[in-house]
């Protein structure tokens, strides 16, 4: 069954799966019915990759190069489990790449759908798209999941832990080693799409009144 569903995400241009189990589609974010997900969805994400970039400079100027990657270690996770009291609509917050570090953040059968979107774009020459939406209907399920992705682009600020690993500082090249020995992730220079941040969001309606 997941095979038969990663062969399905495996074919050229596929950015529709008819794999009974989910079916996903690129929305247009133009479309009206959209535009309340896509707000939500990209506060949510634009919050996030704020606040992961002014924690990382944190961490990074406090306690040296080994402090910062047990910040990302350590408190990415945390920081990727919705705000609910700020954005009760925001269902899960999560980050992907095609090259990972940790395996935990390993994209799932419509994020797989997400990440060839992009690549297709890339593709054709294009500008890794800033924010999409994304419609999903899962077998069994009676209402459609919305995600909202925010593309992630490679700035001066990663290459300290996502650049060659040739030119890594010592120090954080071996703490990235010891924690993530599969690490994926190095090799990227600046202006590289590094891969999504991924909002669920739930329609504004279907919130329920606290
Ligand atoms: C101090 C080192 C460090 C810096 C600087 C850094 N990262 Fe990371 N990054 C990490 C670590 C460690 C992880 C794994 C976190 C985890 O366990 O989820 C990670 C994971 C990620 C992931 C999740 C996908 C994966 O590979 O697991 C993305 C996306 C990402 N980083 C993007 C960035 C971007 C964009 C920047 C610059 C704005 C950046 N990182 C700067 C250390 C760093």
């Amino acid at each position: 069954m997941k095979n038969l569903l990663l062969l399905l995400l495996a074919l050229p241009g596929a950015v529709f799966a008819t794999e009974p189990a989910l079916r996903a589609e690129i929305v247009a974010a133009s479309a009206p019915e959209v535009a309340a997900i896509r707000r939500a969805g990209e506060k949510a994400t634009a919050a996030l990759s704020q606040r992961l970039l002014a924690e990382l400079t944190v961490a990074l100027g406090t306690g040296g190069p080994e402090n910062a990657v047990d910040f990302c270690h350590l408190q990415v996770p945390a920081l990727t489990k919705p705000q609910a009291a700020d954005q009760p609509e925001i269902v899960a917050v999560k980050r992907t790449s095609r090259r990972l570090r940790n395996a935990a953040n390993a994209p799932d059968a419509a994020e797989q759908l997400a990440l060839r979107h992009v690549e297709e774009q890339l593709a054709r020459g294009e500008p890794p798209p800033a924010l999409f939406v994304q419609r999903i209907e899962t077998e069994g399920s009676p209402t459609p999941e919305w995600r909202v992705y925010r593309s992630v682009v490679v700035q001066p600020a990663c290459l300290a832990c996502h650049g060659p690993s040739d030119q890594l500082p010592a120090v954080l090249r071996d703490a990235l080693h010891e924690r993530y020995p599969k690490d994926a992730a190095t090799g990227y220079r600046t202006g590289d799409w590094r891969g999504l941040i991924r909002a669920t969001v739930r329609p504004v309606a279907a919130v329920p009144a606290s």
